[in-house]
């Protein structure tokens, strides 16, 4: 057997990768990256795994949310603070409504390389190499903008180290306070079905929150009404810059990826014998792996044992990404094999990416109709067979925009073009985000009864 090391991925097959023109500002670029300091400290990884843990054996729910690709253009301290505020409000309500407490994790602060369906792409006839994420080239369609530069690669480091730092300041200083409860939803909120239910429920809090002040319990004498913990992940799929950030704990001697907390490989370069699984086998963090319609139950097997070979809970988020119409059928078969194996894996739902479909006026998007339908057979198969329903993983914003299509304030097609920003995939706004986090909330009370 090969020794893992921090570059022995490099020694393996690899995919959806840029190549860029100069190798000597590659180089130069990756050697001042390994030269910067780590955006999250290793306690705090192996905290979050214990979390996960408790999410693995049904103690608690995983909330894992944020942008499809994070863009230079949209880099600004309001929308950090209102893709937390949704966040927030969504995990309020799963904890409150549901009675479970939620683990909170951003797709923020370092999901910027994207992989792609095809190298290139074809607009007016013009053909040009894709957008890869702005940590690698530009969205613009010119020629210019889509070489890869490694100078994105600082950039984009110095945009998560702020965003972050912001998160962490939000998350215990005071921002994340339970007597928030009321400012996380966003001024834009429409008067609907879901917002007047979030009103009450934010009044009811209110409520129990001047109870225990009369009894003594305050934010200022309890952590945990006014801090939250709140992680970030990314998908690892740059492997370059995650291995700059490659470190070792001066504690355990153990190494960490310190870009984010929790680290995932996606759908298309989950290949066992490939550099992403290589790469996430040594890092100690808390990982995921896309699980999409092709997977087979014994790629999922050998995926675990090599991922998780300890078998420790919380080290596995196995993020199911099928489709409507294809989880009920495809996700009883992966269950099935783990269990019979006895390995022990987190299961969440990521019902975005098996459910985007072209709209009539051409823009991508997806039905939050679907969305829901995916997430309701997620929890209904667990159901079934008897197995933990863990999480969820969504592509949203804070922000007010219309790139999903349904929702209790309906966004139409012809909407689609109003307020469409996404770099990349359609995400759900704040309205429809909470929507799901009421069915989420109402499936888990049910589910504990
Ligand atoms: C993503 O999460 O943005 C993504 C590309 O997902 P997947 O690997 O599941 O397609
Ligand atoms: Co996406």
């Amino acid at each position: 057997m090969s020794i893992w090391s921090p570059t022995s991925w490099r020694e393996k097959p690899i995919l959806q990768q840029p190549t860029y023109p100069n190798k000597d500002d590659l180089s130069r670029v990756l050697k001042e990256l390994e030269n910067y300091p780590p955006l999250v400290f290793a306690g705090e990884a192996k905290r979050l795994k214990e979390q996960l843990a408790d999410v693995a054996q049904g103690n608690a729910f995983l909330l894992q949310g944020g942008d499809c690709a994070e863009s230079f253009s949209e880099f600004h301290a309001d929308n950090i603070r209102d893709t937390f505020k949704a966040l927030m409000q969504m995990a309020v309500v799963m904890t409150y409504a549901g009675g479970v407490p939620v683990v909170k994790v951003g797709r923020l602060g370092g999901q910027f390389a994207k992989p792609r369906s095809s190298d290139t792409e074809t607009f007016d006839g013009v053909e040009l190499a894709s957008y890869r994420g702005d940590i690698i080239n530009g969205v613009e369609f010119t020629k210019e903008a889509r070489v890869p530069d490694p100078e994105r690669m600082i950039k984009a480091y110095n945009q998560a180290s702020a965003t972050q730092n912001l998160l962490r300041a939000f998350a215990t200083g005071g921002l994340a306070d339970l007597h928030q409860v009321h400012s996380w939803n966003l001024d834009f909120a429409h008067k609907s079905e879901v917002s007047e239910q979030y009103e009450k429920l934010a009044h009811d809090i209110e409520n129990s929150l001047k109870f225990m002040q009369a009894c003594g319990i305050t934010s200022k004498t309890y952590r945990n009404l006014r801090e939250t913990d709140f992680y970030t992940s990314h998908e690892a799929l740059l492997l370059p810059y995650e291995e700059a950030f490659t470190r070792r704990d001066s504690i355990s001697g153990e190494w960490y990826d310190t870009s984010a907390h929790m680290l995932w490989i996606g759908d298309r370069t989950r290949q066992l014998d490939g550099a992403h699984v290589e790469y996430l086998k040594g890092v100690k963090n808390p990982i995921g792996v896309k699980a999409g319609p092709t997977m087979e139950p014994q790629d999922l097997i050998k995926l675990c044992q090599t991922l998780n070979p300890d078998n420790e809970f919380g080290r596995l988020n196995v993020i199911v990404r099928m489709g409507a119409n294809k989880v009920g059928e495809g996700m009883p078969k992966l269950i099935r094999a783990v269990e019979k194996e006895g390995i022990n894996v987190l299961w969440s739902c990521d019902p975005m990416h098996g459910n985007t479909i072209k709209s009539s006026n051409n823009y991508k998007t997806r039905p939050v109709d679907a969305i829901l339908t995916e997430m309701k057979q997620f929890f209904q198969v667990h159901r079934a067979e008897g197995t933990i329903a863990g999480g969820v993983h969504l592509e949203m914003t804070g922000k007010n925009v219309t790139e999903c299509i349904g929702g209790s304030f309906t966004v139409t097609e012809e909407d689609l073009s109003s307020r469409y920003h996404t770099h990349c995939d359609p995400r759900l706004n704040a309205d429809q985000s909470l929507e799901i986090a009421f069915l989420i909330a109402d499936t888990l009370k049910e589910s504990r009864k």
